[in-house]
């Protein structure tokens, strides 16, 4: 067996560790510590810890004080790299101080953020989107009782009345109440806790039998064109649930055709890069929809995914938060590029 040493110990640890002496050379740094610092191409021939951290006068002002009176020090959410990949950092300082009291060297120990950040954040988030639901379920139950109530109602005075204008008017309550009705079953479809029942399933069957469905639909004026990989792995997902996105992304592409157009349904696997989670390096299969449509204004784009945008005069705008909705609870990503008079892609991002 291979002894364990305290290097091996320190290069495995995914904390950043740098030990250096009283005047700042550099006495041992960790490979953690390496790849944070030439990643951000912020370690090129430093080998003083006084110059690595010139720019940062919270860190010199610690290690100086840790130099010179021997205590130990804690600095939060150092940002060391602006606009670099890594989020805030919390700084520990500390001597190393030999048996004989004599001081020895400097540590500093680095710990990375910005994971418990965003988790943080996202507790967060899906604690204000609980409530939401939650209220909006219920506020759509309740109106739906009285709606139907109404409706019945006109309909019946619509059958009475024999002036033209008046059942013109019942017409619009009618169409109204329609319009109100679709609204609110679009609202309890995304907002009802929904418990996703995952399977192996496979995506090109799932993407098929959509397009077998579609051809039905407008089928003069869109052409549909398949391009899936054959290789593509099965993915652990709710089959019901995501044929829903790829109806809504394909709805969405159908709508935005005036005329003739084409829709793209392409598969592949995701070669460029991973979902890097803390130890592993997951696989990403893409799918995609691609219209030739009339494409989105990019000062509309941030707006898409809010609940009831719409541009259309019967849509509900719940269409694409819903997927966005799924597609989180599939632990993927849902992403879009629009050009106006040429067409949309939405590429949704799944795990294998
Ligand atoms: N493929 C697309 N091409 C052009 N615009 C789109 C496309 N998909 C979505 N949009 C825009 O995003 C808006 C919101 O879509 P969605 O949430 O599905 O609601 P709805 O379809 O009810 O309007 C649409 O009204 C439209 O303006
Ligand atoms: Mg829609």
């Amino acid at each position: 067996m291979e002894s364990i040493t305290l290097d091996l110990f320190l290069n495995h640890l995914r904390n950043a560790v740098v030990i250096a002496q009283a005047d700042g050379k550099i006495l041992f740094k960790n490979t953690v510590f390496s790849a944070f610092f030439t990643r951000e191409k912020f370690f090129t021939s430093h080998d003083s810890i006084f110059d690595l951290f010139s720019d940062h006068p919270e860190v010199l002002e610690a290690l100086h004080k840790v130099i010179d009176l021997r205590g130990s020090y804690y600095l939060r959410d150092v940002v060391l790299f602006k606009g670099g990949k890594n989020g805030p950092m919390d700084v520990e300082l500390f001597p190393l101080i030999g048996s004989d009291g004599l001081f020895l060297a400097i540590s500093m120990l680095f710990r990375d953020r910005s994971g418990l950040v965003r988790f943080e954040e996202q507790e967060r988030r899906m604690e204000r989107r609980h409530y939401l639901d939650a209220l909006s379920s219920g506020l759509a139950h309740e109106i739906k009782n009285p709606l139907s109530g109404i409706k019945g109602a006109s309909q019946m005075l619509k059958n009475e009345l024999k002036e033209e204008e008046w059942v013109a008017l019942a017409d619009i309550i009618q169409k109204e109440v329609t319009r109100v009705d679709r609204l609110l079953t679009d609202l309890l479809d995304f907002s009802k806790p929904k418990i996703l029942d995952k399977k192996r399933v496979n995506l090109n069957q799932i993407l098929n039998d959509l397009i077998a469905l579609q051809k039905t639909v407008a089928a003069e004026r869109i052409h549909y064109l398949a391009e899936f990989d054959p290789s593509l792995p099965p993915v652990q997902a709710d089959e019901a649930a995501l044929s829903q996105v790829f109806l809504n992304l394909i709805k969405n592409a159908r709508q935005s055709i005036e005329e003739e157009g084409k829709i793209i349904l392409r598969s592949r696997m995701v070669t460029d890069f991973g979902v890097r989670t803390r130890d592993k390096k997951r696989q990403l299969i893409a799918v995609e929809i691609e219209d030739t449509g009339v494409g989105i204004p990019a000062d509309n784009l941030p707006k898409i995914f809010f609940p009831f945008y719409t541009t259309k005069t019967g849509g509900t705008g719940l269409g694409l938060p819903l997927c966005q909705k799924i597609v989180e609870e599939h632990e993927g990503d849902i992403q879009v590029k629009s050009e106006v008079g040429k067409g949309t892609l939405f590429t949704v991002y799944l795990p294998v």
